[in-house]
């Protein structure tokens, strides 16, 4: 490491700050070098130097459908194959994951992050980062903390206590900390409390590094400084993008005028040295791609293209998610006559919009898997998803010429801009009345369904619909979609046809009132440029799916826990549903949800024995799992746990462990699961002054699932108080203390 004292003041403060977009400062005097970051999360998007132009790399499975994979393995092996390709193209921290929780489906951003139930979330989180970080590339842990809706995401002020923090937003977060040790960990845009994450001391100081042990780099999200120099002793360490100096200056100005300690600088400058002198080891020659090329031969050979497209494929399939089969339409006959329906068919819905968006290598469409299958659009779509492919096409198409006017880059932005706009307005259309175009698309998808014995409709929530800050403010499928499933579904009834539909889409939508008038629904997801082949895969039964939500669909947006609050007023958003979000709200009013956390079906089936519980200083659960159906199969075992007894309101079930099998048929597996007292535990803010973890003794309820509320075997057990803690005030001597502990502790 270089010597920091031989460093000056202003050399320390420019280190805090970045060179430009995506470089941190290089001090060449003492060779210490600048390093590369990048998004992520899905795949590596390596800027050009142009704006809006990214060098192309392959595009995964976006985080909705990882976590509907269920599988730490699987999502550790996409996550080293983009840390490879950010090797090759020479970046060395990649911008991902997001573990944020889905507090609301509405959330332009969901498709970005894994699950609503932090367990899972931060269990493949984990998994993410050391995949990325096992080839000497780092990761970067997002978005720190509680930023859960897009609207207003740069100044609206997160109110939630301190249990539900540490239970549901936080969690997912010391997860990965505790298991993973991201290098760099990213606050986010909102405020707490009314303190903006990147200047709020509680989160980047008490919580992350005095209580969490982290000792990384903590990055700005991009822009989330408001004032530099509070955000430092805050304890965020490295300002992205840079600002030419301005907020250096600032840091120099603190330090001499005695606001500052310097030492808070030096241990900043410490940590982030350590991240370039770490990271820089990793990078490779330089991978240079002229703006809005394509790659050459030898480039893709050295992103492993073709393998990591596999992978993608791999991914993909290991995400879909079998929803609904009656009578056991899929896997399809090969020889039926199948008629495909969608514009996703033609033109795969592979990712979200924003900074997520990668230029993928290659993308696979789902016409290219159905031989000689009849074919229509259906409804009006916007081909928009890798950026300089569709762009050109669709500006082109749309007579938006792109004539480079000598000023290059800002034309292009501009150009694009101009191209999402028109999308989005032409996919907001769709959603509105039905105009004439979508009429005749309905039209003629019937009239070519017609003779089908089975139709297969390709449907989802366009990319306008699903894109960073933006949040969507229905749940439905778009107005032309819903009309165009109708007329199949009565096409359906009128000719005895199968009717599959198939999903792209990066959170829950609601699916009335088709639901119960097609025959099955596969939930692809945003499946990455590979994703087509993946379905295809899953339909004709070359893979059996294994797929399980990750979060609820519930039956309609009134229903959500977070309907009465979502997006706040006044500035501020009330977290008042508490710890009760997803499943956990659900299971607590006992409502009737369309499809429970942890949901997905199987072309075979699985039976679940020999519960059996050991209690030493640990809980061991052990049971048996047998694949009893014809084929081989992956099985995903739940273990929820739920505590009656408790002084404090507890959700019915919380997720405290699973596993994901793979099982021939006739084959049986033992699965033990390991629980601590934590995992029994709530955060009790009555314990002690600021409040502890706290394993409140009595009895609990162990249940083995296939989904949460499809519950195969259950026990209780009891356990004794937590011995380390004083014991329980009850609340009417809480009530005789006064006052709210809510606010305590991290104000
Ligand atoms: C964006 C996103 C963040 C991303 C960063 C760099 O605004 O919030 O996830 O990594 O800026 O693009």
């Amino acid at each position: 490491m270089i010597d920091i004292a031989a460093l000056t003041l202003e050399e320390k403060a420019s280190l805090l700050s970045g060179h430009d977009d995506w470089y941190t400062e290089a001090i060449d005097r003492l060779g210490l070098p600048a390093i590369e970051v990048g998004d992520g999360p899905h795949g590596l998007r390596k800027e050009t130097g142009v704006d809006m132009v990214w060098v192309p790399a392959t595009g995964f499975p976006t985080a909705s459908a990882m976590g509907a994979s269920w599988d730490r393995d699987l999502v550790r092996r996409v996550a080293v194959a983009i840390g490879e390709e950010a090797r090759a193209e020479g970046v060395q921290v990649v911008l991902g994951p997001g573990v944020n929780m889905k507090r609301s489906p509405l959330c332009g951003r969901n498709f970005e992050y894994f699950s609503e139930d932090p367990l899972l979330s931060g269990e493949l989180g984990s998994a993410y980062v050391k995949g990325v970080q096992s080839v000497g590339v780092g990761a970067s842990l997002k978005h720190f903390a509680a930023n859960n809706q897009e609207i207003e995401r740069t100044r609206i002020s997160v109110e939630a206590d301190e249990r539900t923090l540490r239970e549901i937003y936080l969690a997912a977060f010391e997860r990965v900390v505790k298991a993973a040790d991201p290098w760099t960990v990213m606050c986010s845009y909102n405020r707490l409390h009314g303190v903006h994450a990147s200047e709020n001391r509680w989160l980047l100081t008490t919580i992350l590094r005095e209580e969490w042990g982290y000792d990384g780099v903590v990055v700005s999200d991009w822009n989330a400084v408001h004032h530099r120099v509070r955000a430092l002793a805050a304890g965020l360490d490295l300002e992205m993008p840079g600002t030419a100096g301005k907020t250096d200056a600032e840091i120099v100005s603190a330090v001499r005028a005695g606001e500052l300690d310097e030492s808070v600088v030096d241990e900043a400058v410490r940590r982030v040295v350590r991240l370039v002198e770490r990271a820089h080891p990793a990078a490779v020659p330089g991978f240079e791609v002229s703006p809005g090329a394509r790659l050459t031969d030898s480039q893709l050979e050295l992103l492993r293209a073709d393998e990591h497209h596999a992978l993608a494929r791999e991914a993909a399939a290991g995400c879909v998610t079998l929803l609904r089969n009656e009578g056991g339409v899929l896997p399809l006959n090969p020889s039926a006559r199948v008629a495909v329906i969608g514009a996703f068919a033609a033109h795969a819905r592979i990712q979200g919009g924003g900074s997520s968006g990668v230029d993928p290598t290659r993308v696979d469409n789902a016409l290219d898997f159905f031989e000689a299958a009849a074919y229509a659009p259906g409804y009006v779509h916007t081909p928009l998803n890798a950026y300089q492919d569709d762009l050109t096409a669709y500006l082109a198409a749309h007579d938006a010429t792109f004539v480079d006017d000598g000023r290059g880059p800002a034309r292009r932005s501009a150009a694009l801009a101009e191209a999402l706009r028109l999308a989005a307005a032409a996919e907001r259309v769709a959603a509105g009345p039905l105009s004439a175009e979508a009429r005749r698309l309905i039209d003629e998808a019937v009239l070519v369904a017609q003779d089908a014995d089975v139709i297969v409709v390709f449907a989802g929530l366009p990319l306008a619909f699903e894109q960073e800050a933006d949040d969507r403010t229905t749940l439905s499928l778009p107005a032309d979609q819903l009309a165009l499933l109708d007329r199949l579904a009565s096409l359906r009834d009128r000719t005895g046809a199968d009717l599959v539909v198939v999903l792209s889409n990066g959170a829950a939508i609601t699916m009335d009132p088709w639901h119960d008038r097609v025959d099955a629904i596969v939930e692809a997801w945003l499946p990455g440029q590979a994703g087509a082949g993946a379905v295809a895969d899953v339909l004709y039964g070359r893979v059996n799916p294994s797929g399980k939500v990750a979060e609820t669909f519930p039956l309609a947006l009134e229903d959500t826990p977070s309907y009465v609050t979502w997006t706040g007023e006044r500035g501020t958003v009330l977290y008042g549903e508490g710890v009760f979000i997803g499943y956990r709200w659900y299971d607590a009013l006992n409502r009737p949800v369309r499809y429970p956390f942890g949901h997905g079906l199987s072309y075979t089936t699985f039976d679940y024995t020999n519960l059996n519980i050991k209690i030493t200083d640990s809980v061991r659960v052990t049971c048996t799992v047998t694949n009893t159906g014809p084929r081989h199969g992956r099985e995903v075992v739940q273990l929820y746990i739920g505590d009656p007894d408790a002084t404090v309101r507890r959700p019915v079930r919380e997720l405290r462990a699973f596993e994901k099998l793979t099982l021939a048929p006739g084959e049986s597996t033992p699965v033990t699961f390991d629980l601590t007292p934590r995992d029994f535990a709530y955060w009790d803010i009555a314990a002690g002054p600021h409040g502890a973890w706290r394993l409140e003794g009595g009895e609990f309820v162990i249940e083995i699932g296939a989904s949460s509320r499809d519950i195969r075997l259950q026990t209780t057990i009891t356990l004794p108080d937590d011995p380390t803690l004083p014991p329980i005030i009850p609340d009417e001597k809480l009530l005789e203390l006064g006052g709210s502990r809510f606010t305590q502790g991290h104000r």
